[in-house]
């Protein structure tokens, strides 16, 4: 068996060299729009939910090939996130993913397009797991209905909305942890959920990935704001100091340095004991993605 890091590097490469086709080159678009769509989807990027995505179908013996398309949508929803989050009326950032953030080089209103555009052809991508891959219609229809509801106004957006009306007046490590969950374990959660719809899950199998997804989501973005403090800009392609810039209350500022650390390796023995809950043929990429995240230094 490779390693996991071979198992990422190789993934993200075969998922890099569909993303690049994912926008039909016949189609009729803006050349400034397709520009500024594929600068930040090409832009690199550690690939983490579309490798979700396969990982989970891999789980249940399903095939990565018909997972592809939900891949692909799943990194389309999150880089538009990303292009949105760093914008001057968010969090008003200059770097993303080693390069200049997406509004430096096309410009706001690009930037909030191609993110519009991005957002959109997720769905159109899904659909594509029916249409090319045969993957029953019911099953697909669910993928749809949950990519709208964890990326939505009950999902990523709310969280994301949370954290911008929180930045000042939060009090609650409850509230921080509505915010995490949503702003960033929706859509780790969605990504599993994808990959086992393609490969016929049960309800137990799914409940499972979910309890896996919602503890490395939180593990994840508590472990985005320690490397915040003392990570390597130039590792994280990304400035650090960005949430005290923004006054953005977080686990370090509540619990401290050491406290956040012990919770992301807390939290990841928890996923893991989740994930073993649910029976699936082949859980270890998924065991030791959580892992390969806890110590992720970018
Ligand atoms: C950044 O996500 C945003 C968060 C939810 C913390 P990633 O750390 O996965 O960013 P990329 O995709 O590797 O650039
Ligand atoms: C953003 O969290 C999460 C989403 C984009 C949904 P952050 O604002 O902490 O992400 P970074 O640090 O800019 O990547
Ligand atoms: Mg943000
Ligand atoms: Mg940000
Ligand atoms: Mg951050």
């Amino acid at each position: 068996m490779s390693t996991i890091g071979e198992y990422i590097a190789s993934h993200a490469e075969m998922l890099e060299a569909a993303l690049i086709q994912s926008l039909p080159p016949q189609w009729n678009v803006p050349v400034s729009l397709r520009e500024s769509m594929n600068y930040s989807l090409m832009a690199g990027g550690k690939r983490l939910r579309p490798i979700l995505v396969l990982a989970a179908a891999e789980a249940l013996g399903g095939s990565q090939a018909a997972a592809l398309p939900a891949a692909l949508a799943i990194e389309m929803v999150h880089t538009y996130s990303l292009v949105h989050d760093d914008l001057p009326a968010m969090d008003n950032d200059d770097y993303r993913r080693g390069k200049l953030t997406n509004h430096k080089v096309y410009g706001e209103a690009m930037a909030i397009l191609a993110g519009d555009a991005l957002l959109t052809h997720a769905f159109y991508s899904i659909t594509q797991c029916h249409k090319v891959h045969g993957i029953p219609a019911e099953r697909v229809l669910s993928i749809t209905e949950e990519l709208a509801a964890y990326a939505g106004a009950r999902g990523m957006v709310g969280g994301q909305a949370a954290d911008m009306l929180g930045e000042q007046g939060l009090t609650k490590l409850e509230e921080l942890e509505y915010i995490h969950l949503h702003k960033t374990s929706d859509l780790i959660v969605f990504s599993l959920r994808a990959g086992a719809h393609i490969a016929g899950a049960t309800t137990a199998q799914l409940a499972a990935l979910t309890d896996f997804g919602n503890a490395i989501g939180l593990a994840f973005q508590i472990q985005d704001d320690i490397l915040d403090i003392i990570g390597d800009e130039k590792k994280l392609g990304k400035p650090v100091k960005s949430d005290e810039k923004q006054q953005k209350v977080t686990y370090p500022y509540f619990i401290g340095l050491e406290a956040s650390e012990l919770k992301v390796k807390e939290l990841t023995e928890q996923a893991k004991k989740a994930l073993l809950q649910g029976g699936f043929a082949n859980p270890e990429r998924l065991l030791q993605l959580a892992d390969y995240l806890m110590q992720r230094d970018h």
